[in-house]
């Protein structure tokens, strides 16, 4: 049986335990896995309280941010996008979920083509690239292919991603035109901005 998403309140709670039981259901096929998170998401997304409630997250790429759920093994967090700047092409070491819960976010998935090998060089290919609005969700997929970067088109958006496991502590940063990646701390790229 299927989470029930027709009850009238759903709290982050509700969301982690059915994340949990799909995640149990798929057991191997994390990709299946993925696929059937999004409508609990999308869910959650409906609820209006999110921005007044959870715990303060010392954010990657942003300064604010909460966690409205974590258990260390999935955390569900809100993050203010910022709109002044582009977050640059990153990935994760791990999968997540991404989408937006109140503005308009300018978002691109990459897939990476090379084998790793080459110290320095990476060859993405983009898959999505497009705007997401209110309670749209987007998965970003397993290493290596866990690659985004995005930017809010208005001041006042705001995210709401699952991570499944813990973020790497050093991430790549890439330049997708000249097929070149840097590797950096996670909140490296924040730090520098000064936020
Ligand atoms: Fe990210």
């Amino acid at each position: 049986m299927g989470p029930d998403l027709k009850q009238r309140f759903y709290t982050p709670g509700q969301c982690a335990r059915d994340i949990f039981a799909v995640l149990g259901s798929n057991v191997g096929n994390l990709p299946a896995t993925q696929r059937e998170v999004v409508p609990i998401l999308n869910r959650l997304a409906q609820e209006k309280n999110l921005l007044d409630i959870g715990l303060p997250r010392d954010g990657n790429h942003v300064s604010q941010s909460k966690w409205l759920y974590y258990d260390g093994e999935i955390g569900i967090l809100t993050a203010r996008c910022p709109s002044d700047v582009g977050v640059p092409v990153h990935n994760h070491g791990t999968w997540e979920i991404v989408g937006v819960y109140k503005g308009e976010l300018e978002y691109r998935l990459f897939n990476r083509l090379d084998d790793g090998s080459r110290d320095g060089y990476a060859d993405l290919q983009i898959i999505e690239d497009g705007v997401m609005r209110a309670g749209e969700f987007s998965v970003c997929p397993l290493p290596p292919h866990d690659i985004h970067g995005f930017q809010a088109r208005n001041d006042d958006t705001w995210m709401i991603a699952v991570v499944h496991g813990e973020f790497a502590e050093e991430r790549l940063y890439f330049d997708p035109e000249k097929k070149s990646y840097i590797r950096r701390h996670q909140k490296a790229w924040r730090r520098s901005l000064g936020r």
